[in-house]
């Protein structure tokens, strides 16, 4: 069921969710169907459960061929329960980033180039992945979300924040 996505100034967002502890269920595996198709239904590459009101540390992600993020490498498409993100390295790279709880607007933000994450899938089997480039970026955007953190807060020159047809006119066209 596509489900009404909370937007920024929404307490909810705010909040630090607490973690998955009954994995392979049905009220978990009806959730995971509510995020795929809310993420699907907005053309997201990804999506956490408090977005949707869920305060669980749940986030889904992967990206194909995504008409908001042309030129993006692809992403394996994840469900990430409890995850634990541990930087590589000290390295940060800045990109361009929106959110669908932030609609119309995108941000530049550092985000650690190269990291591991683990976790567990929704049955509760473990992932452990190390990761770069978008991939790394889509894992920390959307665990910040686990936090209460939306990624504004991460924008170091506010500058370079802005609506999304002004900075990137001719782009397609999203309601995000
Ligand atoms: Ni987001």
């Amino acid at each position: 069921m596509i489900r009404p996505v909370l937007k920024m100034g929404d307490a909810r967002l705010l909040q630090v969710a607490a973690p998955v502890t009954q994995f392979d269920t049905p009220e978990l595996q009806a959730l995971l169907q509510d995020l795929f198709d809310t993420m699907a239904a907005l053309n997201g590459a990804g999506l956490a459960a408090p977005q949707i009101g869920v305060s669980l540390r749940v986030v889904i992600f992967g990206v194909g061929h995504n008409p908001r993020y042309p030129d993006a490498e692809q992403v394996p498409m994840t469900v990430l329960c409890n995850p634990v993100l541990t930087p590589l390295d000290d390295t940060m790279e800045d990109g361009w980033e929106g959110c669908l709880s932030v609609p119309g607007l995108r941000g530049l933000v550092p985000r650690h180039a190269r990291l591991r994450y683990q976790g567990f899938t929704e049955r509760g089997e473990p992932i452990d992945r190390k990761v770069s480039g978008f991939h790394a970026r889509v894992v920390q955007h959307e665990c910040d979300h686990l936090d209460g953190i939306l990624y504004p807060q991460r924008i170091r020159d506010l500058r370079h924040f802005g609506y999304t047809d002004v900075l990137f006119p001719g782009a397609p066209i999203d309601d995000d």
